[in-house]
């Protein structure tokens, strides 16, 4: 038990700038968590930690976890609070990590406070940067098919991109939106101007203005994932098949674009579970057309730091909307991890 004076006492003195890490892109003047795998990091003396909530809307679904201990889920805000619960004194580190995407909710970080001090922070030197669709999103991963997607049945530290750091130690961001593209978004069958990725991957924020993130270079990665395609192939009953040169060439340009800021990054193109050569037709083969104008964009930039990363077309166990389950993710995480490895020597 601490007593109420000890607790006022040894209130924390460090400002939040000094003691409180962001995970992914957040925007430090908002300290709006939007993009899955958004969170805090922190470190701190004591036997409690309370991270309270600012502004809350829509739902969402977090991970705590206290000292790299298994995570508790968390997606009742309605007390705008997030603590830590049974800790014996000593240092704690706290990692709050957001599940859900941008779509369903978002929160803004308000003050972090605990029972005793604040302590420096241990900073991953690896970075990885994953840039994707609903499969980088987590999309439906915790449910079995039928089931509706929520935000309690996304689970973003359990995609591939996230098992995938967390295996190689290294700190992650993901830049991930569902129903995304990188020429025409999801064939939903209603019209859809809504922006592509290679437009929403310019934003600090997920919901703020494009061109506004401002590549710090303490979060230039090491290596830059990208997962995209499945999208921008459906078409079935809606619009036209894709024209996967027009594809080849869009995806060509937004990794000239990405490159540009992250010119030394080694690059893993990943090919897309939720495709496979007999659906919609045989014709289409859309795994292998796919897979092959990815290996034309690494033809394109002639350079050893572009890598394929082939992740087989998933099973018959699926997710919600035949997503890709947490065994499909972690047979994905464990190809990611070997590419990594072997180009990074890590
Ligand atoms: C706790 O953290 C502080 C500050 O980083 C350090 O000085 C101290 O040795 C740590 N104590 C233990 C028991 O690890
Ligand atoms: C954060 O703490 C400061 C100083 O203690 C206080 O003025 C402010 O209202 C708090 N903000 C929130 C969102 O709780
Ligand atoms: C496919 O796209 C390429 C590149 O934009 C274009 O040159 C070609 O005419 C397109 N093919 C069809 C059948 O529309
Ligand atoms: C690829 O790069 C190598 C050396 O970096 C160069 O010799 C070769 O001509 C390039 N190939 C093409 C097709 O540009």
């Amino acid at each position: 038990m601490v007593c109420t004076t000890t607790i006022i006492t040894f209130l924390a003195t460090l400002s939040h700038a000094q003691a409180i890490r962001f995970l992914g892109r957040v925007n430090p003047t908002t300290k709006e968590l939007t993009w899955p795998g958004t969170g805090v990091s922190f470190t701190f003396t004591g036997t409690s930690a309370v991270v309270t909530l600012g502004a809350v809307s829509g739902t969402s679904s977090f991970n705590l976890r206290v000292d790299g201990g298994e995570p508790t889920l968390i997606s009742d805000l309605s007390s705008k609070k997030i603590s830590t619960t049974g800790l014996a004194q000593g240092n704690h580190t706290v990692v709050l990590r957001k599940r859900s995407e941008t779509g369903f909710g978002t929160v803004t970080i308000g003050n972090i406070t605990v029972d005793g001090s604040f302590g420096p922070d241990a900073i991953p030197k690896r970075k990885i940067e994953i840039i994707g669709d609903s499969i980088t999103v987590g999309y439906g991963l915790d449910g079995t098919l039928p089931c509706t997607d929520s935000a309690i049945v996304q689970n973003n530290p359990k995609t591939y991109g996230a098992l995938a750091a967390d295996a190689l130690g290294a700190d992650y961001s993901v830049v991930a939106w569902s129903g995304k593209g990188v020429t025409r978004n999801y064939a939903s069958g209603q019209p859809d101007d809504s922006p592509i990725m290679p437009q929403l991957w310019t934003r600090h924020g997920a919901n703020d203005a494009d061109n506004s993130y401002t590549f710090p270079a303490t979060a230039t990665p090491d290596a830059v994932v990208i997962n995209l395609g499945t999208n921008d192939f459906s078409y079935l009953n809606v619009r036209p098949a894709l024209n996967a040169t027009f594809f080849t060439d869009a995806f060509i340009d937004f990794v000239g674009n990405i490159r540009g800021h992250y010119p030394d990054a080694e690059y893993f193109l990943v090919t897309s579970p939720m495709l496979n050569d007999n659906y919609p037709s045989a014709e289409d083969a859309q795994k292998t057309t796919h897979r092959k104008s990815l290996e034309s964009v690494i033809t394109h930039f002639n350079s050893t730091k572009f890598h394929l990363v082939d992740w087989p077309s998933q099973g018959s166990d699926v997710g919600c909307d035949y997503h890709p389950n947490e065994a499909t993710h972690a047979a994905g995480a464990k190809l990611l991890v070997d590419a990594i490895k072997g180009a990074l020597n890590w």
